[in-house]
């Protein structure tokens, strides 16, 4: 679904990721700084100095953790989706989320770093994920509100990561945007289906618009001048697009799509200007943002909680798969002989 990646929880969020550290090989460095110049595509074997690949298995690891926590609030509506259509629509869209999961871990173990560890930074608390997914889903039009608000706000995110200079998270990053365009669009489908039904219903679709709206815009990250670390993502290849500006495409794709679907955007400052060629629009509450980042929204410890269980309740599987894989090798290894 989403990818920001943030310093956060050690009070230093807004410091700057060290520019090209110096301690590195020299020569090595002027080979690295001229593929990405380039545009080329780093790879797994090739040199990269310490901090790019400390930045990008924090961003790609926070990535694949957004990724398996985004299951959970949609997950929750499977069993009572409205129709078996709906259900099944919904079941391969929370499938989805999973195996964009497993792509982005198997990308950040490219850069040496263990799935294990991973995963146990995220059910320490430690490792952060997507701030949107700690939030409510109260109810079904909640459903298609993410696919379309949050889904499509991942898109316009990950779109230009389909570049990105490290080449696993760029081509993990072309397939997982196939997966969200139809995960938009059929959150889009859901709700046009909704706002020709009953006024209760189209009432549910608003109220879930007025909740979710704030939080997407959000879903892009702090404004650029309050994100020092994009500079030295956007020398290396890793960011295309600042915040702000994909913020602003999204505003602009999304305000047209909302008059089709007949609801009003909750924002009294919205409207388009001429001069600028944009919408501009009210002011984001970060201070809410940055305190369900740091652990303190609605669910923050229930989703935290929830995946911790999932975990320990696949521990039987996970060395059953073991022993299955040992006993294979075994047997292998005595054909062999
Ligand atoms: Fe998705
Ligand atoms: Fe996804």
């Amino acid at each position: 679904m989403y990818t920001q990646s943030f310093t956060v929880g050690d009070g230093k969020q807004n410091k700057p990721v060290p520019l090209t550290a110096s301690t590195e090989d020299p020569l090595k460095q002027a080979a690295f700084d001229a593929k990405i110049d380039a545009d080329g595509r780093i790879e797994p074997q090739d040199w990269m100095p310490d901090a790019y690949r400390k930045t990008l298995v924090r961003q790609i690891s926070q990535h694949a953790h957004s990724e398996i926590v985004g299951m959970l609030p949609e997950g929750n509506w499977i069993s009572r989706a409205p129709s078996l259509k709906r259900k099944a629509i919904l079941i391969a869209k929370v499938q989805d989320e999973g195996g964009h999961g497993l792509y982005l871990y198997s990308a950040a173990e490219t850069l040496g770093v263990s799935r294990d560890k991973l995963l146990g930074d995220l059910h320490s608390g430690r490792a952060k994920y997507s701030s949107i997914f700690n939030y409510p889903t109260l109810n079904w039009a909640d459903v298609g509100v993410i696919g379309w608000l949050v889904d499509g706000a991942a898109i316009m995110n990950q779109i230009p990561l389909c570049r990105c200079s490290y080449g696993p998270y760029a081509r993990a990053m072309v397939r997982v945007c196939k997966e969200e365009s139809f995960h938009q669009r059929q959150g889009y489908e859901a709700l046009l289906v909704m706002m020709k039904g009953t006024a209760e219903q189209r009432a549910m679709v608003q109220d879930a618009v007025n909740r979710w709206w704030w939080k997407c815009l959000a879903m892009f990250g702090p404004p650029d001048a309050d994100s020092p670390n994009s500079v030295q993502g956007t020398r290396w290849g890793i960011k295309r697009i600042s915040n702000d500006d994909l913020r602003q495409k999204f505003i602009d794709a999304t305000v047209p799509q909302a008059q089709v679907l007949g609801v009003s955007l909750p924002d009294p400052d919205l409207k388009w200007n001429a001069q600028r060629g944009h919408h501009d629009y009210g002011r984001i509450d970060w201070d809410e943002f940055w305190n369900t980042v740091n652990g303190n929204g609605p669910c923050n410890k229930e989703r935290l909680a929830t995946r911790v269980k999932a975990h320990d309740d696949g521990q039987w599987v996970r060395e059953a798969a073991l022993a299955y894989a040992r006993k294979q090798q075994a047997r292998a290894t005595q054909e062999a002989a």
